[in-house]
């Protein structure tokens, strides 16, 4: 599949999300954070406003959700129109039983680890999603410093997922700019969610066609 870039609607104008989704029309998806006040302490927006961005967006939506029981919600997102959605690791009860259940809804499954969390025991799993998400920011909030120690859980996974032959993406999210995104691309992931480094720029379709471009070149540089 090849490099992607989805931007993420955090650091949009939540008042002008319309808008904001057509800057980045170039972008390969649109990266939806949904946060709880639960599993994270902060509170974003949920399932009728996912519906509304679904009717609107140029691209799909990739829904992270930053929720408790995701067993329970999670299936209402691809209702909404979420063409992936990614739940955590640390606040699912039965990851395999949801993970079925978003494909079987017709949604791409992904599961995402915290930077701290050990990817090991997921590894397995591999079978049962579509992409994995390691998190180089604690979840919460845009903005924050890149954790360079999630990058041993990328190359961890990217190893696993070479060995397993699948086709499974690895995502990364937080911190991820021009300064981070060749080494999170070095360490095998191939989807970049960026917020702050598109929505903070001048121009979204440069800061994502830039983006792209320096991804691209870090991993050719591994692949050659
Ligand atoms: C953090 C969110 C990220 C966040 C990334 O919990 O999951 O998607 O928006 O923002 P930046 O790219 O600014 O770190
Ligand atoms: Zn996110």
């Amino acid at each position: 599949m090849g490099v992607q870039i989805s931007p993420s609607l955090l650091s949009a104008d939540f008042a002008r999300l319309a808008d904001e989704l057509s800057a980045i029309a170039r972008a390969d998806w649109a990266h939806v954070d949904v946060m709880d006040n639960h599993f994270v302490p902060n509170l974003t927006l949920g399932r009728p406003v996912v519906e509304a961005l679904a009717a609107v967006s140029p691209v799909p939506l990739d829904c992270h959700l930053m929720i408790a029981d995701p067993d329970r919600w999670a299936p209402g997102y691809v209702d909404a129109g979420a063409r992936s959605v990614t739940f955590h690791a640390e606040a699912a009860a039965a990851p395999i039983r949801l993970a079925r259940e978003l494909r079987a809804l017709g949604a791409r499954a992904g599961l995402a680890v915290k930077p701290s969390t050990s990817v090991e025991p997921y590894l397995e799993l591999l079978p049962e999603f579509d992409m994995i998400l390691v998190m180089t920011v604690e979840p919460g909030f845009g903005g924050q410093p890149f954790l360079e120690h999630a990058l041993p859980s990328v190359r961890r996974v990217r190893q696993a997922v070479a060995a397993s032959g699948l086709d499974v993406w690895v995502q990364v999210d937080g911190g991820v700019n021009e300064q981070t995104i060749e080494r999170c691309a070095e360490a095998g992931a191939d989807v970049f969610v960026a917020g702050s480094a598109v929505f903070g720029s001048e121009n979204a379709g440069s800061a994502i066609d830039s983006l792209r471009a320096l991804a691209t070149r870090a991993c050719a540089t591994v692949a050659g």
